[in-house]
C-alpha cells in the first residue's frame, strides 16, 4: 500500500491538535498503520533543536535554518522510512509552517526558504495539508487558556495576523494539496468536513 503524508497546519490556537487522534483513528479503522509526529521535533536531534528554537532568542535566519535542519533529520529518520513502509504519516506542522512563521511572521524572503525547501525535500511534499484557520481573537482566547507560552506564542497580534495571511496565501497557491478548514466550527462540524476531505483521497 502506498504511504500517505498528511500535515496539519495553522496559527497557534487554531485547534489542529484537537483532531489528530480522530484522524489517526480514521485510518486505523481502515487497516492502516499510522505514525503521528511533529515539527520542529520528531527525532532525538529534532527535539533538542525544538527546545532551542522555541526558547532561545536568535536571528530570524538562524531560526529558519534550525527548522530545516530539524526537518532534514525528521525526513531521514522518520517520515521517509514510514512512507516507504506504506504507513500514514501525520505530522503536526511541516514546511508550510516555515513559510507562514519565518516568511510571513518574521519577514524573511520566500526565495530564501524556497532554496531550503528544494535542498531538504525536493522530491517529497505532503499528499494533503489540513490548514486550520481561525481569526486572531479566537486563537488568542484559546492560547490564553493554555500553558506557559513559548517564544512564538508570546508574539504580537500583528505577527499572528501575518502568519495567518501567509498560510492562506500558500493555500491559494497550492489548492491541490492544501485544504482550509474553518477552525471556529464545533468539533463535530469540523470532523464532518474532514471526513468529506478524506473521502476524496481514495
Ligand atoms: P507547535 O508544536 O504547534 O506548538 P505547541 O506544541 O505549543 O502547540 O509549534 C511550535 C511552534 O513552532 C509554533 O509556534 C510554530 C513554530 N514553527 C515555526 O515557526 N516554523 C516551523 O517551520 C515550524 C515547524 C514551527
Amino acid at each position: 500500500m502506498r504511504g500517505l503524508f498528511i500535515t496539519l497546519e495553522g496559527v497557534d490556537g487554531a485547534g489542529k491538535s484537537s483532531h489528530t487522534d480522530w484522524l489517526a483513528e480514521h485510518f486505523r479503522a481502515r487497516g492502516r498503520s499510522v505514525l503521528h509526529t511533529r515539527e520542529p521535533g520528531g527525532t532525538p536531534v529534532g527535539e533538542r533543536l525544538r527546545e532551542i528554537v522555541l526558547h532561545e532568542p536568535m536571528h530570524a535566519e538562524t531560526e529558519a535554518l534550525i527548522m530545516f535542519a530539524a526537518r532534514r533529520e525528521h525526513l531521514e529518520q522518520v517520515i521517509l522510512p514510514a512512507l516507504a513502509r506504506g504507513e500514514v504519516v501525520i505530522s503536526d506542522r511541516f514546511t508550510d509552517a516555515s513559510f507562514a512563521y519565518q516568511c510571513g511572521g518574521r519577514g524573511l524572503p520566500e526565495a530564501r526558504l524556497e532554496i531550503l525547501e528544494r535542498w531538504v525535500h525536493a522530491d517529497t511534499q505532503p499528499d494533503l495539508t489540513l490548514l486550520f484557520d481561525v481569526p486572531d481573537e479566537v486563537a488568542r482566547a484559546r492560547l490564553a487558556a493554555a500553558r506557559s507560552p513559548d517564544r512564538f506564542e508570546r508574539e504580537s497580534r500583528a505577527f499572528f495576523e501575518r502568519v495567518r495571511a501567509a498560510y492562506l496565501r500558500r493555500a491559494e497557491r497550492h489548492p491541490e494539496r492544501i485544504r482550509v478548514i474553518d477552525g471556529t466550527r464545533t468539533l463535530g462540524e469540523v470532523r464532518t468536513a474532514l471526513a468529506a476531505i478524506l473521502e476524496t483521497l481514495g
